[in-house]
């Protein structure tokens, strides 16, 4: 009896088990290690998936659009249940999402969208286009554009064509500036301002420094000021910021950026650049660890936006996560007591 008893209780813990620990296999592409943010968003969702009970094969594509379509081959191959890709470059994955939809395996596109794609089954994003209304907001408020006659002087400074996301956060910054380079309070002196002019392939720090380093030597060596200069993200802030330091005397410009990367804070608390935009990665890799859970249990999946998002096949439902405005006056709260950075981070 006592050792039906113990058998018994056995197979209940077995139960018990079996059901805190979801079973599968997750697949996780990420674009590159040089920039903080993948490699946290990476960290991130392999603990907490792991932490799931799932099993993780989590790649990282140095950049290289050939290594992240054999990355995700393999991945669909290897007998991932469902795969989660930030893609290098939207449109260059087809073959591996074709695959993957032959096999019947669902594709969450994280943080950058899948593109000319029907392949692709959700997308969790922060809202990349009220990134940078954030932007354009600041910079609307910090010169006083409603009230101030200007003209200040604007340069613009956007990410990498083959990222959607880039497009987003071009547009949400420039609905916002628009109107004030229409009535001639906002002029940008390089004429540089059609997304064309002012993206910066591949989002690298060296490509947007170069950019600006011409631009200051052709259209500010006259020892004129740039009062503001809008950067997308914070790599590309980076390269702005030791470009000015380089090649220009005149007074600090206003600079924005987005991600609160590690240096960019530190620049933030010394004063050269104005804002980032934090985009927490803990919160999008939650989401997606629900999302993956939603998917293997066949329950509905949280979505918030279904219209938005076309891939130019599909509109692919999605999920969005609030982008927060940081800034040398909130990252104490926001980064340091959130936990998100050390004090010995940013020093
Ligand atoms: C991300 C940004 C990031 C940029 C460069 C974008 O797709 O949304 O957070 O700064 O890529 O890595």
């Amino acid at each position: 009896m006592k050792r039906l008893v113990s058998i018994l209780l056995c197979v209940m813990m077995v139960c018990v088990f079996a059901n805190a620990f979801a079973e599968g296999k997750v697949g996780v592409s990420m674009p590159t290690k040089d920039l903080q943010r993948w490699n946290q968003d990476g960290e991130n969702m392999q603990k907490m998936l792991e932490e799931a009970g799932y099993t993780v094969d989590l790649q990282y594509a140095s950049n290289d659009v050939q290594q992240q379509l054999n990355q995700v081959t393999n991945m669909i191959n290897g007998g991932c249940d469902v795969v989660v890709i930030a893609a290098i470059e939207g449109s260059s994955l087809g073959s591996a999402l074709d695959l993957a939809k032959e096999k019947g395996i669902p594709v969450i596109a994280y943080d950058r969208l899948l593109m000319e794609s029907d392949a692709v089954s959700y997308y969790a994003t922060f809202d990349n286009y009220k990134v940078g209304t954030v932007q354009g907001e600041y910079i609307k408020q910090a010169l006083d554009l409603d009230n101030q006659a200007g003209p200040f002087a604007l340069e613009v400074t956007a990410g990498d064509p083959g990222d959607n996301n880039a497009n987003f956060f071009y547009s949400g910054a420039m609905d916002v500036l628009q109107p004030y380079i229409d009535a001639g309070k906002l002029v940008v002196k390089s004429g540089q301002i059609a997304f064309n002019d002012v993206a910066t392939p591949t989002w690298k720090t060296e490509v947007a420094q170069n950019r600006a380093s011409s631009i200051l030597s052709s259209f500010y060596a006259d020892g004129s000021n740039i009062d503001v200069w809008l950067c997308s993200n914070d790599s590309t802030a980076l390269g702005v910021i030791n470009a000015l330091e380089d090649n220009y005397d005149g007074e600090w410009p206003i600079i924005t950026g987005q991600d609160c990367d590690k240096p960019n804070v530190k620049k933030m608390i010394e004063g050269k650049q104005a804002m980032s935009v934090f985009k927490d990665t803990r919160t999008l890799a939650a989401q997606v660890v629900k999302m993956v859970g939603q998917i293997l249990a066949g329950e509905t999946v949280d979505v918030n936006d279904t219209t938005t998002y076309n891939n130019n096949k599909i509109v692919v439902p999605s999920f969005l996560c609030e982008p927060v405005f940081g800034s040398a006056d909130n990252y104490v709260e926001l980064l340091l007591d959130s936990g998100y950075y050390t004090e010995e981070d940013l020093k």
